[in-house]
Order: structure tokens, then C-alpha cells, then sequence
């Protein structure tokens, strides 16, 4: 068991044998591969790490249906850990998040290298259902626990040049998608601080009141629902409050497709496909391929306007994308 856990109120009792676990994703696999999907993989995911913790519920909420559990762990996008799909559900035991700890430096009177355990303690971890819009036009809901992101940033104490937020993802580890030069690594993100601040933004570290899983970015990743998935950056080392607008990854790597805003826009398409419908990720995926839902429209900000849409009022979305 990892110390987080503890200070996280997880206990041991609530974790279960790793062997035993492994032995029903097994199951879990051989059924879904003979078309057996249903009681198994519920009984599989209830023996996930369960968080034990007093998850407190917020007003964040989103309607629809929660994508399975089954399928949000294992459709997924993290391409350290590999590009398909299915790779980071397969890789996940090369990422190792015990120790972990996160830098924090640049325009801020407080930093310095922190334990996980040290950025978790004063944390009361919450529950918040939101949507969560991927930018290749599918889109998930997903309940998270965790903690705004902006009470984890005041406790460096940012100064006035602190005019962005950059984030990096681990890279001191040989993943075995880095050995890939799709991305130039480590993965990189950036938020003005405006919305880094902002009540929305949020620091996940489990989902559907599990401890999160290495896939999905443990053992702390953002989540950003008025912006496209991959804002969402996983498994953070690093947080730098900058005078300047940070680089991110996927702009580096497309800057004409991939803007640093990347709200979620369906009147802005991207430059290779169309962002006004989405395809919601909704049943058990039995494995590795997912049930998507039929083409639904997508809302502008993902349906976060009335909270989020001030921070852009003033802007042209064409040329801030
Ligand atoms: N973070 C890192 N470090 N590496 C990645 O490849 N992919 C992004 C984002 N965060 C990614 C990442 C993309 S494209 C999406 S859609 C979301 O993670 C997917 O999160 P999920 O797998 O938990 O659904």
C-alpha cells in the first residue's frame, strides 16, 4: 500500500490482492472475447482500489449517462503508454507512482519539490460528474474525485507575473510510448491562470471512487471539461506559473490544428474534420472495443458556457482556438 493512500484514507482492507485482481481481468478479457460482457465486468471493477475516503458530493454535475467504468478505464489516450487505444490499459504496470513527487517553480514565493503525500493532506477530496469532450469527436461522463486545482496552486503563493500555468507529465521513466517520436516528451500543457483558477478546474486523483488507475493518469491528472481531452494532462511531475504563454504538446506538434486554447467549439472545426457532432462512449466495453452512442451535437465549451464562457467574451474564438 502506498503511504497517499493512508493520508488519502484508503485502507488496506479496501485494496484488493493484486493476483486476485489480475486473475479477473483475465477473466474479464477472456469473456469479452467470447462475447460475454455484463455481471463479470461489474464484479471485476468492484474489486478496484476503492478511495474509503468521505467523498463529499458538489453541485457539479452532468446530465446524461456515466460512461461504464469498464470502458473509461480502458479506452483511453496516454501515449507514453502507447498510441491504440487499448496500449495504456496494457502498459500501465510501467508506470510507477510510488515515490512521486511534483516541482513547483517559476513566477511564485512558495516553491519547491513536494511528496504527493504533501500535496494531498489538506486536500478534502469531492466528487464531480462532469463531461469530458475528447478532440477526435467522442466524447465521455465520468465521475472524478478530487480537488480544485486553484486551491492547490494558491498554496505556492503565485506572485503578479504568474500569468499562465504550465504542467508536465513524467518522462525520467522509459515508458514505452516514448520510444516513439510522436510527441516531442515530456507531454506539456498550459492554462491561463485565469482558468487554472477557475472553480471548474480540477485536480483528479481517482474515479468512480476509485483510486485512479495508471491509464487514466495516476496518480494526479487535471480535468478541464470546457476544453478538448488532451488539455487534460496526465500524471503530473511539474507545475511552473510563467510570465510568458507555455508551450503545450500537441501545439508544438500541429500548431494549426491544435491551438493553445482548445476550448471545445463546435462553430471552429478542425482543420481535418468536422467538431459540431460527437460520439458519446457509453456502454461496457467488453475488452478493448468501446459502444459508442449515436452522433449527438456538441455544445459550445461543452456545455460549460454559463461558467466558463466570461473568460473568453472579449476574444475571437477563429484566431484563439
Ligand atoms: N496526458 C498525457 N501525459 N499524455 C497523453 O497522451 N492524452 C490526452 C489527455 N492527457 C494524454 C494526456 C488526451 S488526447 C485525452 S482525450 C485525455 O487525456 C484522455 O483521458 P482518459 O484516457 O482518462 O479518458
Amino acid at each position: 500500500m502506498q503511504d497517499w493512500m493512508k493520508l488519502a484514507g484508503i485502507r488496506s482492507s479496501d485494496i484488493t490482492d493484486e493476483a486476485v485482481f489480475r486473475q479477473r481481468r483475465t477473466l474479464l478479457q477472456a469473456a469479452a472475447a467470447a462475447g460475454m460482457t455484463g455481471a463479470i465486468a461489474t464484479d471485476s471493477f468492484a474489486m478496484t482500489e476503492k478511495l474509503s475516503m468521505d467523498v463529499a458530493e458538489t453541485q457539479y454535475k452532468a446530465e446524461g449517462e456515466i460512461t461504464s467504468e469498464e470502458t473509461a478505464t480502458s479506452y483511453n489516450n496516454f501515449y507514453e503508454l502507447g498510441t491504440d487505444k487499448g496500449d495504456p490499459l496494457k502498459n500501465a504496470k510501467f508506470l510507477k507512482t510510488d515515490p512521486w513527487s511534483v516541482t513547483v517553480d517559476g513566477e511564485c514565493d512558495a516553491p519547491g519539490t513536494f511528496t504527493l503525500e504533501d500535496i494531498l493532506k489538506p486536500h478534502a477530496i469531492e466528487e464531480r460528474v462532469y463531461r469530458l469532450r475528447c478532440v477526435e469527436a467522442w466524447s465521455m461522463v465520468i465521475p472524478w474525485n478530487g480537488f480544485p486545482l486553484a486551491d492547490l496552486l494558491k498554496r505556492f503563493k503565485p506572485n503578479s507575473k504568474a500569468k499562465y500555468v504550465a504542467f508536465e507529465t513524467v518522462s525520467s521513466q522509459k515508458l514505452p510510448g516514448m520510444r516513439s517520436r510522436v510527441l516531442d516528451w515530456p507531454y506539456r500543457e498550459g492554462l491561463r491562470i485565469d482558468e487554472a483558477m477557475h472553480p471548474l478546474s480540477f485536480m483528479a486523483i481517482g474515479m468512480y471512487g476509485n483510486v485512479i488507475p495508471n491509464q487514466n493518469g495516476a496518480p494526479m491528472r487535471l480535468v478541464l471539461p470546457w476544453k478538448y481531452g488532451f488539455k487534460s494532462i496526465k500524471s503530473i511531475v511539474k507545475i511552473s506559473f510563467t510570465e510568458e504563454q507555455p508551450q503545450t504538446s500537441w501545439n508544438m506538434s500541429a500548431p494549426h490544428e491544435y491551438g493553445f486554447f482548445s476550448n471545445v467549439n463546435p462553430n471552429v472545426s478542425h482543420p481535418r474534420w468536422s467538431q459540431a457532432k460527437e460520439r458519446k462512449l457509453v456502454g461496457d466495453a467488453g475488452g478493448l472495443s468501446a459502444l459508442f452512442a449515436s452522433k449527438t451535437e456538441t455544445a459550445y465549451l461543452n456545455g460549460y458556457a454559463e461558467e466558463v464562457g466570461n473568460l473568453y467574451a472579449d476574444m475571437d474564438l477563429k484566431k484563439f482556438f
